[in-house]
């Protein structure tokens, strides 16, 4: 628990509380850990593996908002509102997670304003992000955007290799997709034009990026 992020700065006091009450809660790969609408019922937090955070529009069309990773928190949204679930969530890969109580961790949150000012600011780190993602949305081109996504993905899912990357996950045409609101025709022509330039390269259906400052270039265009 003292892994995640949100609870880094916590007294050892209400850590061991919020410790003697989570579960540890194994997923499997694709598992569906709760939906958008339902009710929030407690807190989640990445042990291992990746939980990706999505939603869908009236056609079906998915876009994730995110993959959340060892240390991170997800379902907070609802017991800090009481509204209910902002997004659906999903295991990418066997993953384990904890899982607090609602009632738990809104009395550790009541007692201690440090741990509400660390989610405040966690949260605007969020918004931070997300509104970078909007501007992009709006006026970046989509290889800007792709080279900004493999940029970002880089830091958690592959290792350095020269002055590029390789890696440790494929992540495929489709997925790329939904993570930037993007037809998987258009990301694949982006690919394809940036494998072609020699930007990227395709290993045992895994992307290598022979250049990281050259990637760097391109996601600012
Ligand atoms: P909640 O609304 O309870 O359930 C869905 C969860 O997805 C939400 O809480 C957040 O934990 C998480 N979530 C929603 N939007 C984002 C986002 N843009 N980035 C990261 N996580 C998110």
């Amino acid at each position: 628990l003292a892994r995640c992020d949100l609870f880094a700065e916590l007294e050892p006091g209400p850590l061991a509380r919020l410790a003697d009450r989570a579960r540890l809660i194994q997923a499997d790969d694709e598992q569906l850990l709760f939906s958008e609408g339902d009710t929030g019922d407690g807190l989640w937090i990445v042990v291992s593996g990746i939980v990706r955070v999505w939603i869908t529009d009236a056609e079906g069309h998915a876009l994730t908002l995110a993959l959340q990773e060892p240390g991170d928190m997800l379902g907070e949204m609802s017991l800090i509102d009481g509204a209910p679930r902002s997004a659906f969530a999903t295991a990418l890969g066997a993953s384990d997670l904890l899982f607090l109580d609602a009632s738990e961790f809104r009395a550790v949150l009541a007692e201690e304003p440090s741990l509400a000012l660390h989610l405040l600011s966690l949260l605007a780190e969020r918004l931070r992000r997300g509104n970078a993602e909007l501007r992009d949305l709006a006026y970046a081109p989509l290889r800007a955007r792709l080279s900004r996504k493999l940029l970002d993905l880089a830091l958690g899912h592959a290792i350095a290799r020269g002055d590029g990357a390789i890696f440790t996950r494929a992540f495929s045409q489709a997925e790329l997709a939904q993570m930037l609101g993007a037809s998987r025709e258009a990301v694949n022509r982006q690919l394809r034009a940036m494998i072609h330039d020699g930007a990227l390269v395709m290993e045992d259906g895994k992307i290598a990026v022979p250049s990281l400052k050259r990637l760097e270039v391109a996601a600012r265009l």
